[in-house]
């Protein structure tokens, strides 16, 4: 409270340019995909933790009371960015792993022979609780530098009960949207993957059900079919959480029909995803949630986000961030490969990242734009124009961020 009272307010003045997607409806798909509205030499007004006005700076109005300010020259506001997929609590890292890629190992050899995944798995369960809390804040610590307000992140490095719960805790006390990612791959104590699924939904779903907003499967050659996943998932939805598939990575393997027919908020990858699922999935309440960071770490085919968007998908951009296969933790950079590699245009990425990524963790009543009534998560980009958040390959570009209404150390 301030000392007249009311909620604290904060004014960024001056700004070169504020850029929301613009409207109010979500999930955007089609040619609304590519609408921001730009405001030129603006203001945003915070009150609390939400916004209370954005507008030009000649439409300012005369403000009574105590006000924060901060000057905005030189600096373009976009929303706080959401990143919908990531795998942040893993301890230990693949540093190893990624030389060997370097010198030509793939990343399925490397999982085949119990290095990979598995490898994270082992460096995880030996962590203990609080090493996991601490690995997940320094994640996020690294996100909110590069204009993260707002992640999910994933379970699946622990696959035994006392990890994965201890994994969703972790998330949660950092901040995150936790997803249980019972069905990443299969424990070494385990002969096959029915045996581990029996045990994960007998012993751990109850648990992590109360803790998760959503469960995830690694549907790929390796890891489970789309039989088990569907098991899976169907337990899953019947302990309430929501569903997300990791789908169509390395070969297409039904991940996009299982998606539909059991009415999942997300598929994820899409790297491998031919004509049929594009088309598909362009007819469908399933968000494809695109994450060039990863085709791109494990040099592989980029998914087909032009395609996506033109078939009327509803299209989400995120990191993949996790030690294996995109040790990745910035959107801008995901913005850039989105515009240079799946022809999204700079528009299409922003609403990607904010609004529809919003919409795959279900608040894209809140966040996602900035406008009155949205919480008050601000990125400042040091740019002429928001377009650089696209376009400045490379660069950190975010000089504060604002999360709900105040500025971010
Ligand atoms: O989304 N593909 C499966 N899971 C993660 C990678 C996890 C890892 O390599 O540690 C992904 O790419
Ligand atoms: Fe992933």
């Amino acid at each position: 409270m301030s000392s007249t009272g009311g909620p604290r307010r904060l004014l960024v003045r001056d700004l070169a340019q504020l850029a929301t997607p613009a409207g109010t409806a979500a999930p955007l798909r089609g040619r609304a995909l590519g609408v921001v509205d730009v405001v030129e030499d603006a203001y945003l007004l915070c009150a609390g933790d939400s916004i209370e006005a954005v507008g030009r700076m000649r439409d300012l109005p005369h403000l009574d009371g105590d006000i924060d300010e901060l000057d905005g020259r030189g600096l373009c506001a976009i929303p706080g960015l959401v990143d919908c997929h990531t795998h942040a609590c893993f301890a230990g890292d693949r540093v190893e792993e990624f030389t060997l890629r370097a010198a030509g190992a793939s990343y399925e050899e490397l999982h085949a022979t119990g290095g990979g995944i598995m490898s994270t798995v082992r460096a995880t369960r030996a962590a203990g609780e609080q090493a996991l809390v601490d690995a997940v804040r320094q994640h996020r610590a690294w996100m909110l530098r590069a204009g993260t307000t707002t992640f999910e992140s994933k379970s699946g490095y622990g696959l035994d009960r006392e990890t994965e719960l201890a994994s969703l805790r972790a998330v949660k006390a950092a901040g995150g949207v936790p997803t249980w990612l019972g069905a990443h791959a299969v424990p070494p104590e385990f002969d096959d993957p029915d045996a581990y699924l029996d045990f994960a939904l007998a012993e751990v779903l109850p648990a992590a059900a109360e803790i998760a907003e959503a469960a995830d499967v690694f549907l790929e050659r390796g890891a489970f079919d789309a039989t088990q996943a569907r098991r899976y998932l169907t337990a899953c939805t019947e302990a309430s959480l929501a569903l997300r598939l990791h789908g169509d990575q390395f070969t297409e393997q039904g991940a996009v029909r299982l998606a539909i027919e059991l009415g999942a908020r997300s598929v994820d990858h899409l790297e491998a995803t031919g004509d049929e699922g594009v088309a598909a999935l362009g007819k469908s309440n399933v968000a494809a949630v695109l994450l060039p960071a990863s085709a791109l770490f494990l040099a592989r085919p980029m998914p087909p986000g032009r395609a996506l968007v033109e078939a009327g998908a509803i299209v989400a951009l995120a990191t993949d961030f996790n030690p294996g296969s995109a040790f990745c933790e910035s959107l801008p950079l995901v913005c850039s490969l989105a515009a240079t590699q799946l022809r999204l245009s700079p528009a299409e990425a922003l609403a990607s990242c904010t609004v529809n990524a919003a919409h795959v963790l279900g608040r894209s009543d809140s966040l996602g734009r900035l406008a009155p009534g949205y919480v008050a998560d601000v990125v400042l980009l040091e740019a002429p124009d928001w377009r650089y958040l696209a376009y400045h390959l490379g660069a950190n570009l975010v000089a504060a961020v604002i999360l709900r209404g105040q500025r971010a150390e």
